[in-house]
């Protein structure tokens, strides 16, 4: 084979990873919509523009993870890194705000950034994204919270650490900023990871949530932004760690907690897997009450999330039982064995019948033996394999045989519908979902 090959960090996903995927979308709509959530399908391509004054020009993303190029007229386009800003725009350019209500807004897809491939860790990736936009109270950031939990507990996946901190806002970042930097430049810079040299200069903030154990020892009694944010934003904090706690939603503070887009204030947040390696963040968030003016619009509160779909996915790869147990890849109720060739028309019809019952199942048209159909039907995960071969189709009949007991009839095929019937009446009484894998 001399294919080209696929690019590095991205990925073909196959079921029953794609069947996962799927799971994970239908989850979160079901879910957001019970909190009022609505869905946005974004573009994937923008103008880089939009990134370098949404995200901000000194973060990693924009200085060294977009895949951005020109377009034939030379006009700077860039995949997108993340969802914020893209909803962010849309919203605005919809004119949507105009109408003085809260809108609440999710998107899932395929986000790109070029970082270095590792284990939940790609250059596309997956993002189911959330955004709440015109609401700057504190129950809307506890709202969003416990929504997101609950997306998490409902896909199956318990025992994630909620990690929460504030950054204050404009008017008492800038004061921390300071005394940050005052802290950050009498550390011994040779101490310190070239990054985080740079870092201190450009994004001192981002000092604090590097990785590398030297720096988080050197930063260990760096100040933090809880002990130095406004009357407000600590009275906004306070309420919402009430909130959280009468709702029963447990979560760890961490000072160290700033982000990697510059666009936060106050409430931000991390779902933190400890199973799934060194990326182990499965969701990110926070408030970004400034972004619409940044991007051209009125001064919007906002406050948002987004989930990483890999990453979920690798802790659901840990929760086997709980996967299974809640069937996200349902099994076909039906693999149709074509024994001959002249059966082909016959089984065609025959499984539009079952279909219109709402039973799932394959045809399979080639003519075979039929041990190795039994064997493809197993595979499968049919629930009954429907073979039909001459003898079938010259008597009128099909054979039915239960995969999982084993057991087989021989109905007329003119009573085929009401088989189907009586078998979709006893899925919806055991509320099993079918479909095809
Ligand atoms: P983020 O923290 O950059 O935030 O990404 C959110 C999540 O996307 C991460 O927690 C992680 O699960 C996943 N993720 C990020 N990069 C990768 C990658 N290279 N490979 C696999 N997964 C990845 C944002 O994107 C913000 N826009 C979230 C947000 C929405 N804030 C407010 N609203």
């Amino acid at each position: 084979m001399n294919t080209p090959g696929t690019v590095k960090g991205f990925t073909d996903i196959f079921h029953p990873q794609s069947a996962l995927y799927s799971f994970m979308e239908d989850t979160a709509r079901r879910v957001f919509g019970a909190y009022g959530f609505e869905e946005l399908r974004l573009p994937v391509l923008e103008f880089t523009e939009l990134f370098r004054r949404g995200i901000g020009c000194e973060t990693d993303i924009v200085q060294k993870e977009m895949y951005t190029f020109p377009d034939r007229k030379g006009r700077s386009l860039t995949m997108r890194p993340e969802a914020t800003a893209g909803t962010i725009r849309a919203y605005l350019e919809s004119g949507m705000y105009g109408r003085g209500t809260v809108n609440r807004l999710y998107t899932c897809g395929p986000m790109f950034r070029y970082e270095r491939p590792q284990a939940g860790r790609m250059r596309q990736f997956h993002q189911i994204n959330c955004e709440c936009l015109g609401a700057g109270n504190v129950q809307t950031d506890a709202e969003v919270l416990l929504m997101l939990a609950s997306f998490l507990h409902e896909l199956g996946l318990e025992g994630l650490r909620t990690e929460l901190n504030t950054l204050g806002c404009r008017v008492c970042r800038p004061g921390y900023k300071e005394k940050l930097s005052e802290f950050l430049h009498g550390l011994d810079p040779d101490a310190l990871c070239p990054d985080c040299r740079r870092r201190i200069e450009n994004n001192p903030l981002r000092v604090l949530d590097c990785k590398v154990p030297a720096c988080r020892a050197q930063t260990e009694d760096a100040p933090a932004v809880r002990d130095h944010v406004c009357a407000a934003c600590a009275g906004h904090f306070e309420k919402l760690l009430g909130i959280l706690g009468k709702e029963k939603l447990r979560v760890v503070l961490n000072p160290r907690l700033v982000r990697g887009l510059d666009y936060y204030m106050r409430t931000t947040f991390e779902i933190v897997s400890e199973n799934i390696g060194a990326q182990g963040s499965v969701a990110g968030g926070g408030r970004y009450d400034g972004l619409t003016s940044l991007l051209g619009g009125p001064e919007i509160p906002g406050i948002g999330f987004a989930c990483g779909m890999e990453r979920l996915a690798l802790a659901l790869a840990q929760a086997p039982d709980e996967r299974e147990r809640r069937s996200f890849a349902p099994r076909p109720d039906f693999y149709f064995a074509v024994l001959d060739a002249e059966c082909a028309d016959g089984a065609l019809h025959a499984a539009q019948i079952l279909r219109t019952a709402e039973l799932s199942g394959i045809v399979d048209f080639g003519e075979g033996k039929l041990g190795s159909k039994l064997r493809q039907a197993s595979r499968a995960k049919a629930e009954y394999c429907l073979i039909f071969g001459a003898t079938e189709l010259a008597g009128g009949k099909v054979i039915i045989k239960n995969m999982d007991e084993g057991s087989q009839v021989s109905i007329s095929l003119a009573t085929l519908a009401d088989w189907a019937e009586i078998r979709f009446e006893h899925k919806r009484e055991i509320g099993r979902k079918g479909g095809c894998r």
